[in-house]
């Protein structure tokens, strides 16, 4: 686990297996119908920024076998070298050359970083003309909206808490803009609403447990208000909307 994922999550790797098994099962077929939408070719060179247990960067080799799958990740421990290229780097350091990548993908990670802005301008340059960039982060709803007062809670202290690690679970409503102004055209979005409480269908336990020391660290939430979330999700009649995932693509010209 990468020092910004312990010091934010404070858990082991099982739990950060976990969350990230969370994150596919729940936004993996909204990403592929995206990707495919922009017609992948089998000769495509990718980069997967920040590819955490490689989902889409094996969907990605599944279908440019011809090309490359670069996935890049600070902690590269659930990623399989034998179906794609791993590398170990933080992706601010400027390590990619221009006009290197036919699609560059980041999901769940630039919204983390300070340097997020800077990072989608650069990303646009690693693209070939005619390349693809692809960004997907969260965008959290107006907490106290929520209908379960813990949840509202709950919420709005994770998303202080993040902010207090430099991330911003709003950004990713700006990224169309920071995509247009990286010169990219053909500029489009979509989302899809997350999913709290529902039983089985439920994708936050594994989110709100792995972040749960934080939370508890700031005083705010309690073993109480956790336990009482717990409790919620044991219901059959609780079910929230925390989130929409936003996904944001724009394409060099050329
Ligand atoms: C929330 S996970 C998302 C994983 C994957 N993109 C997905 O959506 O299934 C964020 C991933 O980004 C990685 N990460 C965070 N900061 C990074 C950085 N500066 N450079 C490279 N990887 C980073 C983390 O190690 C983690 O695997």
């Amino acid at each position: 686990m990468s020092a910004y994922a312990e010091s934010l999550l404070g858990g082991g790797t099982p739990g950060e297996r976990a969350r990230l098994d969370s994150i596919q099962s729940s936004v993996d077929d909204f990403s592929t119908g995206i990707l495919q939408g922009l017609g992948p070719r089998a000769d495509w060179s990718c980069l997967e920024l920040g590819a955490g247990a490689g989902s889409i960067a094996y969907w990605l080799a599944e279908r440019c076998p011809a090309g490359r799958v670069v996935a890049v990740d600070l902690d590269p421990r659930h990623l399989d070298a034998d179906r794609v290229e791993v590398v170990e780097a933080d992706i601010t350091d400027p390590g990619f050359e221009p006009g290197s990548f036919d699609l560059v993908h980041a999901r769940f990670v630039l919204c983390h970083l300070p340097s997020r802005d800077a990072l989608v301008a650069r990303a646009a340059r690693w693209l070939k003309p005619g390349g693809w960039l692809v960004v997907t982060d969260p965008f959290q709803l107006a907490e106290e909206t929520s209908p379960f007062p813990v949840v509202a809670k709950i919420l709005a202290v994770y998303k202080q808490v993040y902010a207090g690690h430099g991330a911003d679970l709003t950004w990713s409503r700006s990224v169309p803009s920071l995509l247009s102004g990286a010169g990219l055209t053909s500029v489009g979005f979509a989302g899809k609403l997350a999913c709290m409480g529902n039983l089985g269908a439920d994708r936050w336990r594994p989110l709100i447990d792995q972040v749960a020391p934080g939370l508890l660290a700031t005083g705010a939430v309690t073993r109480a208000d956790l336990e009482e979330f717990h409790r919620l999700l044991a219901d059959p009649g609780f079910v929230d909307i925390p989130q929409v995932t936003i996904s944001a693509w724009g394409r060099r010209p050329g």
